[in-house]
């Protein structure tokens, strides 16, 4: 503890704060009483927290004004297990926000001898007290959000006052799940493979500055916003191929399910979230999809609509980036992508077949078969990097049981020259894996609890990850279940 005084604080003001230095691990106590201080510029940028939150805030208590925001994100193309890992970490938080994407995510659940599938209502629901968040990044279908919450209420959740939604969230309307459609059958085979959620208009909406918010069905005339925005989508359905819509009947379900949307608090969730951290509370963001799905760093153009990245968080959530504290990335133990575009290690084979299979690599959104193929180590650097992944969390591990022979790609031949950098166009480039092939274990991990007690051939497969990332795997998936999670 040492006191510290500022010159500009009146001096009737007397301020007793925690001061906590994250990369030090120092814990001091400040004390201001209005002369001059001398203080090192990293530690002013910290105190100027307390500084601003002195005029409305009673002086005297303690602020843990250090207190960074958790990201759990998914470093492949979707559905890495992000849902799972979100759910068993979720006790060790205050609050779990979703910063990004929409119905479109389908996050699996399974305790209990039950499975759950949230689509917009972050993991953190089933834990109580918990408070979840949906961030003004998220694009939100009432109808979608009215069933997830019914199921939810089914299974005996109390949701009621825990879950929050931010006003400036964009609304996804009928018309922009019509457009998607519409787009889609557009492009024929160069299709995206959309989950035709409406994400794609949506958000071109949003930046297009026509969009519609959550806050919106408040306002007096919010008919009439809605009106205006119908009509232009259906001007712009003209360009498009015919595809059939029942307007009427979704838009009927529409309006009514505004009303299961309006009895949830809506919040500001730029100030909750800081007052929160400012408060002290430990907050987890939760994303949705994957890296290599993101709008400006994935295979575009066959990507989702949104920033999926941990820089998504501070658009999404409206936190600094000097909030952000760990990043755990997810990765399966092997890869898998559903809908088109740009896979290099696919295996469109027996060995693909098997991995589907063992690892029921079923969409959890569409029901779709997932394509599959082997753990792409490139392609991990380059979202390790993109995201500032702090530790990894591998999934799915058990699923490569059967095999007497696992492999990964450690680099890309392309044009005969070996990398391991993404190339600038994945979807025009010839792109041959170059793989390391590792022995099995061939043998079930089930009763496996720490790392240690892994195969030899298990621990071998993720230590050699391990050094080529250059980032620590810090916990390991072993099933769905919550319980089978190995944490280092
Ligand atoms: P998310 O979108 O990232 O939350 O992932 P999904 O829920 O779409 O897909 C992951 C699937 O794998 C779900 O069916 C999970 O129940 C399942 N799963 C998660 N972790 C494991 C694991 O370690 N082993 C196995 N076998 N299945 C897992
Ligand atoms: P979670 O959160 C896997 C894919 C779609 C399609 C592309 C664009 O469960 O990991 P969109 O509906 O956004 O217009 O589709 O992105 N996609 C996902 N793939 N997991 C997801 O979410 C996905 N969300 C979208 O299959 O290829
Ligand atoms: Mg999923």
């Amino acid at each position: 503890m040492f006191p510290v005084s500022i010159s500009g604080l009146k001096d009737s003001v007397k301020v007793l704060s925690v001061f906590t230095l994250h990369e030090a691990k120092v814990t001091s106590k400040i004390e201001t009483s209005g002369a001059q201080a001398q203080i090192e510029p990293k530690f002013f940028l910290t105190f100027a927290g307390v500084f601003w939150r002195l005029p409305n805030r009673n002086p005297t208590r303690f602020i843990p004004i250090m207190q960074k925001i958790d990201v759990i994100l998914g470093l492949q193309w979707g559905d890495e297990g992000k849902g799972k890992i979100v759910d068993y970490l979720a006790n060790d938080y205050d609050i779990v926000a979703r910063f990004q994407g929409g119905p479109n995510a389908g996050h699996t659940l399974k305790f209990g001898g039950k499975k759950y599938v949230l689509h917009t209502v972050p993991s953190g629901i089933f834990r109580e007290n918990l408070i979840n968040l949906i961030g003004n990044g998220v694009v939100l279908d009432p109808v979608v959000f009215e069933r997830e919450l019914r199921g939810l209420e089914q299974s005996g959740v109390a949701f009621h006052k825990r879950l929050l939604v931010s006003r400036k969230a964009h609304l996804i309307l009928p018309t922009h799940r019509w457009l998607d459609a519409a787009s889609e059958a557009h492009k024929g085979k160069s299709k995206i493979g959309s989950t035709l959620k409406g994400i794609g208009p949506t958000y071109m909406d949003k930046t297009g500055r026509n969009g519609l918010r959550v806050g919106d069905i408040q306002a007096a005339n919010f008919r009439e916003q809605y009106e205006a925005l119908k009509t232009k989508h259906l001007e712009l359905l003209k360009i498009y191929p015919e595809v059939s819509f029942d307007l009427a009947g979704a838009e009927a379900a529409w309006f009514s399910s505004l009303d299961t949307l309006r009895s949830l608090p809506f919040v500001d969730s730029e100030y909750y979230i800081n007052d929160a951290l400012a408060d002290g509370k430990r907050i987890l963001a939760e994303g949705a999809q994957g890296a290599m799905l993101d709008i400006d760093f994935g295979t575009y153009p066959f990507v989702t609509s949104s920033n999926t990245i941990t820089a998504g968080v501070c658009t999404g959530l409206g936190v600094a980036p000097q909030r952000i504290g760990r990043v755990i990335g997810i990765t399966k133990a092997y890869c898998t992508r559903v809908g088109g575009g740009p896979f290099p290690t696919e295996l469109d084979n027996e060995i693909g077949e098997r991995l589907r299979q063992e690892g029921q690599e079923f969409g959890s959104t569409t029901g779709r078969p997932r394509r599959c193929g082997w753990i792409d180590l490139p392609q991990l650097l380059y979202t390790i990097l993109i995201n500032g992944v702090t530790e990894i969390c591998m999934t799915k591990i058990d699923v490569l049981n059967v095999f007497d022979e696992i492999a990964a790609a450690t680099h890309y031949r392309i044009d005969g020259q070996q990398q391991h950098t993404l190339p600038y166009d994945l979807c025009n480039v010839e792109i041959e894996p170059v793989l390391r092939s590792y022995t099995g274990w061939q043998c079930s991990l089930d009763a496996v609890r720490s790392f240690d007690e892994l195969p030899d051939a298990a621990r071998n497969f993720l230590t050699d990850l391990e050094i080529y990332l250059g980032v620590p795997v810090k916990m390991i998936s072993t099933g769905p279940e919550r319980e089978k999670l190995i944490v280092r």
